[in-house]
C-alpha cells in the first residue's frame, strides 16, 4: 500500500460555486471523494490538504517525508505560478508529484501559461476539469504500481 497525498493550493475550497464557467460546478469535497475511491480500488491510501496560505502547503510538503507520502497530486492553483518557495519544497523532498489544473492553463491569460511547477512534473494534467484529478490518481497508481 503507497500512500498518496492530494494537495490542493489557494482558493480551490470555493471549487464549486468560484467562477464556474471555468471551473466546473463540483466541490472539492466530491472531487476528493472519488479520488480516494480511485486509490482505494487499487489498495492506495490518499490523504488530502488544502489551503489558501503558502506557508501551510511549504510545511505540509516537508512532512512528507515523516508521512511516508510517496507520491503528491498537486493543484498549486494561483501559486502555479508566482511561487519559487513552492518549486524549492518540491525539490527538496523530492517526491514524485503530478501537476494538475482544472482549466487549461495555456489557454488563458498570458500571466497563467508560466508555470514554476511543470518541467519538475512527473506529468501534468490541465484542461480537463474534475476529470483531470481522477486521471491523476489512476496515473500515479499505475506509476507507484510499477
Ligand atoms: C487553476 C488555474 C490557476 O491559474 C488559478 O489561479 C486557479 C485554478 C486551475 O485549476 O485551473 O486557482 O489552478
Amino acid at each position: 500500500m503507497a500512500n498518496i497525498l492530494l494537495l490542493n493550493g489557494p482558493n480551490l475550497n470555493l471549487l464549486g460555486t468560484r467562477e464556474p464557467d471555468k471551473y466546473g460546478n463540483d466541490h472539492l469535497e466530491d472531487i476528493i471523494k472519488k479520488c480516494r475511491k480511485i486509490a482505494d480500488s487499487h489498495g492506495h491510501n490518499l490523504t488530502d490538504f488544502q489551503s489558501n496560505s503558502e506557508h501551510e502547503l511549504v510545511e505540509k510538503i516537508h512532512l512528507t517525508k515523516n508521512d511516508l507520502i510517496d507520491f503528491i497530486l498537486f493543484n498549486p492553483a494561483a501559486f502555479t505560478h508566482t511561487s519559487i518557495v513552492l518549486r524549492d519544497a518540491l525539490l527538496a523532498v523530492n517526491v514524485p508529484f503530478i501537476e494538475i489544473h482544472l482549466s487549461n492553463i495555456s489557454a488563458r491569460e498570458e500571466y497563467r501559461n508560466k508555470s514554476y511547477f511543470s518541467d519538475i512534473a512527473q506529468g501534468c494534467i490541465f484542461g480537463l476539469g474534475s476529470v483531470g484529478y481522477e486521471l491523476a490518481v489512476s496515473a500515479a497508481c499505475k506509476i507507484i504500481g510499477n
